[in-house]
């Protein structure tokens, strides 16, 4: 019988509680002293995971698990999986009327258990052993895979700043809690901590209309994602390349800028993130670089394909006054380039214009490829497809080509004219379009870009 990844999880960490359960215990028993049938916590038996097909067990052997580790990772998953096993660690110290020092932990707000700490870790590996305690810092380094693939997190807060690493929270990632549990990849929530947004089309390539010189160049971005691996590992092309592909999209709104991007992430099968750049700079400005820190931190680790949109917005900030804010305006777009220069995977940018772009800027692109509004040809074929993608009927005097032919517009403008067509049909007792709606649909779009 086919088993849901909750429901896999839940069996593999029933087990792995019991077993942490008896780690505590042990270590409770040695620590005091007490009648024990093991010398050391090595020595309670664990459970076997070899042919476990939970997420829990995928993770735990792809990261080869020393067994210090995995304490420390059930420990910080406990609170969301088991806080009550906690509760030994809330007893009194006779002595000092309080709770023992060496348990760590801190209190929630609204959680009634124990949060554990990194010294609720260091008590459960090394007991009253300094060198074990000592050895528990590695864990929490930043070369650590913990840290580096954003696990779990010891991030001072600004309440224990100036206090020992050791009463900093155990911070397992939402991601992770969730890959835990109910076997779900996390998805991150638009907000102004993290300032980006999935976008996906149920478009396809084939969709796409462009000059071919302008296909061939999106073609080589493909290539890149997909060949990546044999070009920079087997051909060893590492040593001589930076790792990832930037590119520039720049053109009129409506040309499929957008699109592309989504394609791209469509055909890889990788999710694209969209940075809105003029919204970031202007309201997020002074929390930007942290913001912008944590999109990079995490697609890097996933492979996003990362779409910065309103580029222009950037550039235009660079240039400008001397004020402290020009200033640090200038210091966080700074900062930006530099992660897009360094990071490791898909990064594009688009814009309506490359005129004030930074120069030395455009150089660090892969790809600086223009999207030109439409040419007659390739306006009838998106005609053509805007009508023929759905069971919009056209009435017969509708005359795609002579609209193609006398009316310039993108293919973002069109999409719009269709939307207009199809709720005038909608609501008449023959629903048909009429070479006159679209022409007024289009003359609509040409006020709105000033051109009618
Ligand atoms: N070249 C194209 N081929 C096919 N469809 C297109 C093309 N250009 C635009 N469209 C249609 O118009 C819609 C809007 O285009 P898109 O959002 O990609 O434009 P953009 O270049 O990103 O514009 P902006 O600069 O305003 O962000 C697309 O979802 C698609 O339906
Ligand atoms: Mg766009």
């Amino acid at each position: 019988m086919e088993i849901s990844p909750a429901q896999a999880n839940a069996f593999t960490l029933q087990r792995e509680m019991e077993w942490f359960a008896q780690v505590i215990e042990t270590r409770m028993k040695l620590y005091f002293g007490e009648d024990c049938v093991y010398t050391s916590i090595f020595e309670v038996p664990l459970p076997a995971l070899d042919d476990d097909t939970s997420m829990y067990a995928g993770f735990i052997r792809y990261y080869n698990l020393h067994i210090y580790e995995r304490i420390i990772l059930l420990l910080a998953l406990c609170p969301h999986v088991k806080p009550e096993l906690l509760d030994v660690f809330l007893s009194e110290n006779t002595h000092t009327r309080r709770g023992y020092t060496e348990f760590g932990g801190i209190r929630g707000n609204q959680h009634s258990g124990f949060i554990p700490t990194v010294e609720t870790a260091a008590f459960l590996i090394a007991g009253k052993n300094l060198a074990e305690r000592f050895n528990v810092y590695t864990y929490f380094s930043e070369g650590h895979f913990f840290s580096k693939h954003g696990i779990l997190s010891v991030q001072a807060s600004e309440h224990n700043r100036n206090e020992p690493l050791f009463s900093s929270p155990l911070l397992l990632s939402r991601e992770y809690i969730s890959y835990f549990t109910n076997g779900e990849a996390y998805q991150p929530v638009y907000s102004s901590e993290f300032p980006a947004k999935r976008i996906e089309t149920r478009l396809r390539f084939s969709d796409l209309v462009l000059p071919a010189e302008v296909m061939d160049e999106i073609q080589d971005i493909l290539h890149w994602i997909q060949h990546e691996y044999t070009l920079m590992q087997d051909w060893q092309l590492h040593k001589r390349l930076k790792p990832g592909y930037r590119a520039l999209f720049y053109g009129p709104p409506g040309t499929g800028k957008t699109l592309t991007a989504s394609l791209l992430g469509q055909a890889c099968d990788m999710p694209v993130y969209r940075v809105d750049l003029s919204k970031l700079v202007s309201k997020y400005i002074g929390e930007t670089e942290k913001n912008l820190a944590s999109i990079f931190d995490q697609a890097e680790q996933k492979k996003w394909i990362l779409f910065f949109d309103e580029a222009d917005s950037l550039f235009g900030k660079r240039t400008s006054g001397n004020t402290s804010n020009d200033r640090h305006a200038n210091q966080e777009i700074a900062y930006l380039l530099q992660r897009i220069e360094d990071y490791p995977g898909i990064a594009i940018l688009a814009s309506n214009l490359k005129g004030n772009m930074d120069e030395a800027f455009i150089r660090r692109f892969q790809s600086v490829i223009y999207f030109p509004a439409p040419d007659e040809h390739d306006r009838l074929r998106l005609w053509e497809s805007a009508f023929a993608s759905g069971r919009v009927p056209l009435a017969e005097d509708a005359d795609l080509s002579a609209i193609a032919r006398k009316y310039p517009i993108t293919g973002g403008a069109i999409i719009n004219v269709l939307r207009y067509a199809a709720i005038k049909a909608v609501e008449r007792e023959i629903p048909l379009v009429y070479q006159h709606d679209i022409e007024t649909g289009i003359r609509k779009e040409m006020r709105k870009e000033g051109k009618g």
